[in-house]
Parts: structure tokens; sequence; C-alpha cells
């Protein structure tokens, strides 16, 4: 069911609902005032008659009989009185229908329904000079239910319209409401994922509609964002892959054609083909960490272990491949550090390649390992070729490197930085880069680390 008909169809509901028990409680009260209001006349009445029996001592002839009963006749009462014997005496009207019991509810008012009739009636008992007299008076409420009919007749009537009007001012008024929501509906659909530029526009008070378009414009944004890094992720991982088998490739044919019989061509195209084939498999390791990475899967498995050593591990691996380079490591203890070891020494192994690939043979790289009361921090320093300082804030994107052209020969895709920051980012530490072109480059990394038994 649709939305606006439904919120039609509760309001209605309960406007109706309102309505009618307001109705009957007019009416339902009104009768109930009716009622007690004849009852007292019938009270009132028969004490008014009580007072002239006592005057005429009993003794009923024509003239004192009108005088007594003139009056109810104007209010719709029949008065009668018996005598012990239950015979009538007298009776304000003639030839008179309505006979009640005289010796019911003795001095006490009822209410009743006798055929078509709604009566009031009250027997009084009364002695004068020895003899037992029953007055009984009964009045009928015909005047009355006259009025509560015509005021049910008018308040069905009303209701009726009421109920009428509510339902279709309600449909108007919810349409009209609604139909935001069906341009935001209409909007939404409008927008494929090709197109992902397309926004909703946003016009009018600021209501929960508003806001909504704006929350959803907002999810637009964030969708298009993820959308257009995975694309370039994409494109940026084609492309890398592009040269490696560009080169296999061409190795390949040269082999075809002349290194059957030639072992020097062989022996070149074979090592190439493995250099080529090796760096394919890095990237792919690399490229397979941050996809598990994004995807939260890489498992951390953190313990205890001693900094110094994995440093100095890091270190003698890099001075071995690079022996031209004067690495140096300065720590005043050894730190016990918690955390997972592979993942850390894959981020030194990351800070240090960079180091040597970005400065000159000969140049200083120094590692410095401070641990104070809440933290561990570690440095690494190069006095290198230094970064730009509008390419800092972008180094640790993937795929990003400072002008291609400076460091071809170096290789490398980009991705050594934002990796590191993964790592860095799974044990709550913060990186910074403090950097100056042709001077040098320093990483400070910092890690939450409470104090712990320091070897
Ligand atoms: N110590 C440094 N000195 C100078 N430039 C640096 C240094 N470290 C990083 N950079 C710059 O930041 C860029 C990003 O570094 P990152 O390690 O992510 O990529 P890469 O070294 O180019 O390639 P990869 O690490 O994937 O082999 C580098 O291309 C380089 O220009
Ligand atoms: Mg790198």
């Amino acid at each position: 069911m649709k939305i606006s008909l439904k919120i039609t169809l509760i309001y209605s509901l309960l406007f109706s609902l309102v309505l009618l028990i307001l109705s009957a409680s007019i009416l339902f009260g009104l009768r109930y005032y009716l009622i007690e209001q004849s009852i007292n006349q019938v009270y009132n009445q028969s004490d008014a008659i009580l007072e002239k029996i006592k005057e005429i001592k009993g003794e009923f002839n024509d003239y004192n009989e009108n005088l007594l009963f003139d009056t109810g006749e104007s209010q719709n009462m029949i008065a009668r009185v018996y005598d012990s014997n239950g015979k009538i005496i007298y009776s304000s009207v003639k030839n008179d229908k309505l006979r009640l019991p005289y010796l019911n509810n003795v001095g006490k008012a009822k209410k009743i329904e006798k055929d078509e009739y709604h009566l009031v009636y009250l027997n009084q008992r009364i002695e004068i000079s020895g003899k037992i007299f029953y007055i009984q008076l009964i009045k009928d409420m015909e005047n009355e239910y006259d009025f509560l009919k015509a005021l049910f007749m008018i308040l069905l009537f009303v209701d009726g319209i009421g109920i009428f009007l509510s339902i279709g001012v309600g449909f108007v008024v919810t349409l009209k409401v609604l139909k935001p929501i069906n341009y935001l509906i209409r909007e939404v659909q409008s927008i494929r994922a090709t197109d992902l530029n397309k926004r909703i526009k946003v016009n009018g008070p600021d209501d929960e509609l508003t806001r909504l378009a704006k929350t959803f414009n907002e999810m637009l944004n964030r969708i298009q964002d993820s959308f257009e890094r995975q694309e370039r992720f994409i494109s940026d991982v084609s492309h890398e892959l592009r040269t490696p088998i560009a080169v296999i490739k061409g190795y390949i044919d040269m082999l075809d054609r002349w290194g059957k019989n030639d072992k020097s061509v062989l022996q070149e195209g074979i090592d190439a083909i493995k250099k080529q084939a090796d760096e394919m498999k890095l990237l792919t390791e690399r490229l397979l960490l941050i996809a598990r990475g994004d995807k939260g899967q890489i498992k951390i498995e953190k313990s205890s272990f001693c900094l110094n050593d994995i440093v100095n591990e890091v270190v003698s691996e890099a001075k071995i491949i690079s022996p031209e380079h004067n690495i140096k490591v300065q720590s005043e203890q050894n730190i016990i550090f918690y955390g997972d070891k592979n993942l850390i020494k894959e981020m030194l192994r990351i800070f240090i390649d960079n180091s040597i690939k970005y400065t000159k043979k000969g140049g200083r790289i120094l590692i410095k390992l401070i641990r104070n009361e809440s933290e561990v921090k570690m440095s690494i320093e190069d006095d290198g070729i230094g970064i730009p300082p509008e390419d800092i804030p972008h180094i640790f994107d993937r795929f990003y490197r400072v002008d291609k052209s400076r460091n071809k020969e170096q290789g490398g895709w980009g991705l050594g930085l934002s990796i590191a920051k993964m790592i860095i980012d799974m044990h709550d530490g913060i990186v910074f880069v403090e950097s100056k072109v042709g001077e040098g480059t320093k990483f400070i990394i910092k890690f939450p680390q409470g104090v712990k038994a320091n070897v």
C-alpha cells in the first residue's frame, strides 16, 4: 500500500474515532442530564401535591382537584392519587392508558421504558387523618427524547461531513507533503553507475527531506570517490604489468630466433626474463597485500620482540644490497616492541629501501630508536634528494611517485609507502615527513606503547 494512502487512512481513522467519541459523549451526557432533571421534576411535583393534600386534609372535590394538579401538565406529567384499595381517586388526565403499579418502589423515582414511552415515575405514600393515599407521578420524556433524536441526526450529519473531509483533505495534504519524496525517487532512479557525477538538486527549507537529499549526495560523493580510486588502481596495475610483460615477450622472441644456437644470447635472455619475473612476483605480492589490507583480511599476530634486533637484521640485509651507503643505527637501549614482527620488519624495509634508492652513493642513512613512557619513536633520516613540498601530501598514495623521470633508473611502483602507512595504521601509529629538496628526508613514526620490561 502506498505510504500516502496509509498516512491518510491512519489519520482519518483517528480523527473519525475522536469525532465519534466526542459525539457519543455529548449525546449520553445530555441524556443523563435530562433524566436527572426529570427525576427532580417528579420529586418537586410530588412534594407540592403532598403539601396540598395535607392542606385539604384528604377531602377531594372538583374545586381543589384542579387547584392541585394543574401545574404538572405543562411538564408532560400525569398525576394520580390512589386510595389504599388501589382505586384511582384522582387522575390529572381523563382517559389515560399509561398504567403503572402504584405500590412499586415507593418513595423512589425510577426511569423505565414502556412500549414506546420513556418514563420517569414516582410513587409516594401518605397518611392523612388515618387514611392511606398513594400519589403517583409519571413523567413522559417524549420531548426530551425528541430533542436527543434531533441532536443525534445533526451530529451524525456533521460527523459524516467531518470524516469525509478528513479523508479528502488528508489525502491532498499527504500527497503534497510526500511530493518531494517522489521527486527524490525519480532523481535517484536516474543515476546510473556510468554517470556518478549526477547529484540531486537540493532546494527548499532545511527539513528531513532536504537532509535526506544531502545525505544521499554525500554518499554518492564517497561512492564516486572509491569508484574512481578503484578505476585508477586497476589502470595503474595494468600499466605497471605491461612493461615487464612486453620485455619478457621481447626476450622470448629473441630467444626464438637466435637463442637456440647462441649460448650467450640464451643466457642473456634467461637472466632478463628471470629478473622481470621476479619483479612481477614482487609487484603481485604487494598488490595482494594491499587488497587483503583493504578487505581487512591481514591477520596481525602481535607479540613482544626486541625492536633493535629487527632493525639490525634489516640494516644488515640493506648493507649487503647496497654497500656504498653509510647506514647507522642509534639507540640508547634495547626496546621491547609489542606488535606484528613480520609487518614491522616489512615497514622498516620499505623506509630503508627508499632512503637507499633516493640517496646517492656514499650518502648517510641514520635510523634512530627512542622509547619514552607512552610511545616508541623511530626515525629514518637520509641526506638524499629530498621530496618537493607539493608532493609530500601524496607520497603515501598508491602508485604515487615523485616526478617519474627523476627516479626512473631506480624503478619502483610507488606502492612502498602506501603499504608502510597501512602497517603503521594497523599498529595505531602515526607518521610524519620532514624533507628538503637536495638536503634530505626524515620519516618519523610513533607507536603508542606502554612501558614494558625493557631488556
Ligand atoms: N627517502 C626518500 N627520499 C626522497 N624521496 C622519497 C623518499 N621516500 C619516498 N620518496 C618519494 O616518494 C615516492 C613514493 O615512495 P614509495 O616508496 O611509495 O614508492 P617507490 O619507492 O617509488 O616505489 P616502490 O616502493 O613501490 O618500489 C617515491 O617515488 C619518491 O619519489
Ligand atoms: Mg619505495
